[in-house]
């Protein structure tokens, strides 16, 4: 074991978590070196960005970008890496999959690469995958009977209004919260391919190179910082910023799509509890606050904090969305010894006040 600070390596950590992140693990100790090529639809100023500690050292990269990995490896050899850098725009990835695929998943096999030719292996990778890894998940007859994956809705039946998926018999279903090993995975839209695309690649290389890792799923991320220009993101935040001005939310099919809508403070003490606990060799958990929600109650939540008017459901709906997303965080909870803290209310409070604040 080196003496002197962990060495943490956080990919796309300029970013909504990743900065965030980046703030934690400087307070306990660690040497935090970000790598990030602060992508002009995240970070349209292109500057230091706003919620980013000066501690740390941030290195320009594009992931995708042999050689300056091989500059950065040169210099650095981090203990622990966080691959956060990414394009997750869902609905974007419809018609810009390559772009998805070359940053999420040649992204991270060139990052393998890099640390290959370095002769260098981390001993702990964490990846933040996507909830959206389990497409329209588990489901169950509501009359009771077996589970089943349906495949993703198809764009005649979001037209004629038909939202909930239904079984062979056309009959009624549920959804059944996901669970890491028991839900399989079953991607619905181009991100969330590569996102699992992502888990797979680093499951096979760091079986093969002894290291470790860490595969953490996560539900849909809210809370203040989250970049409220990117419009390929983030529905709260998009929410918070048209009720901060006083407008109408829409509210898209019958306003009943479930969702966990996770508070960041949360999702980053997940994630530093999963650096302090490394697994012996791999695992995959799920990250959320276990209390979900349809996106109309958020809607109607958010116009009320904001004093806006009422959101109006409007039936309008996007292809590879999927009906439900939620996740049974228990085993998450035992694994790591970690709890979420912070209720709807009050991470929408947070999040509108920010946006008061930097007033967009
Ligand atoms: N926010 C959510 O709701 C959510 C949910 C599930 C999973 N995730 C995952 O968490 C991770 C972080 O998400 P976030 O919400 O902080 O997103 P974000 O867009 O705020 O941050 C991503 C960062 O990656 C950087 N980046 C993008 N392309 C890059 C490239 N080619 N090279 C280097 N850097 C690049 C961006 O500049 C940005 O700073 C992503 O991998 C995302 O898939 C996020």
């Amino acid at each position: 074991m080196t003496a002197g600070p962990r060495v943490v390596l956080i990919t796309g950590g300029a970013g909504f978590i990743g900065s965030r992140l980046a703030r934690d693990l400087l307070a306990r100790g660690d040497r935090v070196i970000v790598a990030d090529y602060l992508h002009p639809q995240v970070h349209p100023g292109r500057g230091w960005p706003a919620d980013l500690p000066r501690e740390v050292e941030l290195v320009p990269l594009d992931v995708t970008v042999e050689q300056t990995w091989g500059t950065l490896l040169r210099l650095h050899a981090p203990s622990v890496v966080v691959h956060l850098a990414a394009e997750t725009g869902t609905g974007q990835s419809l018609t810009e999959a390559s772009r998805h695929g070359m940053v999420n998943v040649v992204g991270t096999t060139r990052m393998l690469d890099a640390f290959s030719a370095q002769g260098y292996t981390p001993e702990h990778f964490i990846l933040a995958s996507s909830r959206a890894v389990y497409g329209e998940g588990e489901w169950t007859a509501a009359a009771g009977g077996g589970s089943c994956n349906p495949p993703p809705r198809r764009h005649e039946d979001l037209a004629a209004g038909r939202w909930d998926p239904v079984g062979a018999e056309g009959e009624a279903l549920v959804h059944v919260p996901a669970r890491a090993g028991r839900t399989v995975p079953n991607p619905s839209n181009i991100y969330a391919a590569t996102k699992l695309t992502q888990e797979l690649v680093l499951r096979a290389w760091c079986a093969a190179m002894n290291s470790r890792l860490s595969v953490l799923r996560l539900q849909n991320v809210y809370g203040p910082g989250q970049s409220p220009t990117n419009f390929y993101t983030g529905i709260l935040t998009l929410f918070a910023r048209l009720a901060s001005a006083h407008s109408s939310l829409d509210v898209y099919e019958d306003g009943l799509i479930l969702r966990d809508f996770v508070f960041v403070g949360d999702v980053v003490t997940a994630l530093a509890a999963a650096i302090d606990r490394p697994p012996e060799q791999s695992r995959v958990l799920d990250v959320g606050s276990g209390a979900p929600t349809t996106i109309l109650d958020a809607a109607a939540r958010i116009a009320r904090i904001a004093g806006a008017p009422e959101p109006v459901v409007s039936g309008r709906f996007r292809d590879g969305d999927v009906r439900a997303a939620s996740c049974d965080i228990e085993p998450t909870m035992q694994e790591l010894g970690w709890q979420p803290k912070v209720g709807l209310d009050d991470g929408l409070a947070q999040l509108v006040g920010w946006m008061r604040e930097v007033g967009e």
